[in-house]
Order: C-alpha cells, then sequence, then structure tokens
C-alpha cells in the first residue's frame, strides 16, 4: 500500500509513554518502571502496521493504552483525530467500538458457559442478526452448526475464528491484532492469516498487529516497527526492513527468522 497517497492516519501515537508501578516493599517514594519509552507512530488507512520485538518489551502495554486498560504516562494518542488520552468517558465509549482488540488468549475472550450463538447475540442489534450472523460466520469460514456449542466444543482454530468474527460484528475500522496466531499449530495459523488477508480486505480494515514472530509479521505487515526494552529502534516498511535493516537487534531477529 503507498501510505503517501492516504495522508491522514487512521491512528497517530505520538511519544507514548506506559508506566507500571514497581513493588518496592520498605521503600519511601513509589517507583515505577517504564515498559513504553517514547513511541511514536502512524497507521494510514487500510494498511498493516506491525509492531515486533522479544516478550517482554511493551507490545501488548501500546495496545492496552490505546484501549484504555492501562493508563498512558505521557504522550497523545489520536484515533480519527481526536485524542483518546483527552476524551471523556461519555465520548470514549462512543469511539470505542470502531478499535477492536483480538487477542492471544481465546480461551480467555469467549465466556465458556455461553453458546456461540449466544455470544455473536450479545453484539448484534436484535433486527440484524440473523442475518449478520450468517454474514460472520461465512466470512470468519465456520459453519451454523457451531452456533449451538460452546467454546470448550471448539478447535483453537475456530475459537480464533469466533473472536475475529465477534470483532467484526461492531462493524471497526481498526483491529488490534495482539499475537493473533500463537496459540495454534502451523497449518491452523496459516490459515488463521490468510483468514486475516482476506478480511482486511473485504471490510476495509486497518490493522496493529504486535507480534514477537516475524514469520508471523511479514506475511500480513506493510511496515514494521522493532520494539525492544520500551523502545522502537526502527519502522520502515517491510521490504526495506528484511533488505536493509539498521539495527542489529534486526538483523538478530531476521536471522533467526524462518521464511514463510
Ligand atoms: N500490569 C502490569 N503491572 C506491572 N508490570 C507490567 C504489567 N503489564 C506489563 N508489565 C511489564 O511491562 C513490560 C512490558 O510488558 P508487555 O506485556 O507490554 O510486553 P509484551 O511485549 O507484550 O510481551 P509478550 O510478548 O510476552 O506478550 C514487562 O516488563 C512486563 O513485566
Ligand atoms: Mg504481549
Amino acid at each position: 500500500m503507498n501510505s503517501t497517497l492516504q495522508k491522514q492516519p487512521i491512528l497517530e501515537v505520538n511519544s507514548l509513554q506506559v508506566e507500571y508501578p514497581v513493588n518496592n516493599s520498605g521503600g519511601f517514594r513509589r517507583k515505577n518502571k517504564p515498559a513504553v519509552i517514547d513511541v511514536s507512530f502512524k497507521i494510514f488507512p487500510g494498511e498493516c502496521f506491525a509492531i515486533v520485538g522479544e516478550s517482554g518489551c511493551g507490545k501488548s502495554s501500546i495496545i492496552e493504552a490505546i484501549l484504555g486498560f492501562v493508563q498512558a504516562k505521557r504522550g497523545s494518542i489520536l484515533f480519527e483525530k481526536q485524542d483518546l488520552l483527552k476524551l471523556s468517558p461519555w465520548s470514549f465509549r462512543k469511539l470505542r467500538p470502531l478499535i477492536q482488540p483480538v487477542f492471544q488468549d481465546y480461551n480467555q475472550a469467549l465466556n465458556p458457559r455461553m453458546r456461540i450463538g449466544d455470544i455473536f447475540k450479545e453484539t448484534l442489534p436484535v433486527h440484524l442478526r440473523d442475518s449478520q450472523t450468517d454474514q460472520l460466520l461465512a466470512s470468519a469460514g465456520l459453519s451454523r452448526e457451531i452456533l449451538n456449542y460452546f467454546p470448550h466444543q471448539l478447535s483453537g482454530g475456530q475459537k480464533q475464528r469466533v473472536v475475529l468474527a465477534r470483532a467484526l460484528s461492531v462493524n471497526p475500522t481498526l483491529l488490534l491484532l495482539d499475537e493473533p496466531v500463537t496459540s495454534q499449530d502451523l497449518s491452523v495459523a496459516v490459515q488463521i492469516v490468510e483468514l486475516l488477508i482476506s478480511l482486511r480486505k473485504t471490510n476495509n480494515l486497518t490493522f496493529l498487529l504486535v507480534s514477537h514472530n516475524l514469520s508471523i509479521v511479514q506475511l500480513l505487515a506493510d511496515r514494521v516497527a522493532v520494539m525492544k526494552n520500551g523502545q522502537f529502534l526502527e519502522q520502515q516498511p517491510l521490504a526495506q526492513l528484511l533488505s536493509d535493516p539498521r539495527h542489529n537487534y534486526t538483523k538478530t531477529i531476521i536471522n533467526q527468522t524462518v521464511a514463510p
């Protein structure tokens, strides 16, 4: 995708800082440990921007700050030109459905006591339920049968498809994909990646993808940021990152990556 043609980013994160309190028993001052340090990036409509980096580098903290699950210490997060960090709770709630997260742990994302049909009913307006449920199932490659199933009766890949279909049920524009395919075996992972590629096209979606796995990232991303210890080391279009990595750490990641 040529981002120069798309002047307005859908998401713009500027100098984001996220910190967590440290348990320092006995100390007088409360200490904080930074997890995200001065991170800035833009995502343009229709693009997949990926953040790759080792476990604990701060990837999920960025997603959690966008969703308001953790409070950012500094910075701004502009979504459709509004700073999510400054919005009133009411305005935030109105915008928030446009941003849907898909987390790594689909077992936690689905209520084990609800049938899949009821899980969909929760988010769909009554008059559209039947038609939209059929449409969502079809787009996620699921059969109608599973509506009567409980989550534990589905395979890992099916559960992840349900999570994706549910995220799409509220017509989001931006999906935040936090390690969306790591929990499955390779063949299922490839299917989920293919599903994400087709959903992005058919639903005009924009993706923020975070993963420790460059093999997955390179199947989906248009641009990639490399993150280490809370900071972005570099961000480049995918092809350029692979052919001309600036940092030794990026080179290490590339060398460790098996070609897809
Ligand atoms: N709620 C929390 N309280 C305290 N520290 C936290 C909290 N959440 C994350 N951290 C710390 O912040 C740092 C970044 O964590 P984060 O979950 O953002 O990393 P990550 O890149 O998503 O890792 P992974 O690839 O394992 O999911 C880590 O050192 C982690 O221990
Ligand atoms: Mg994480």
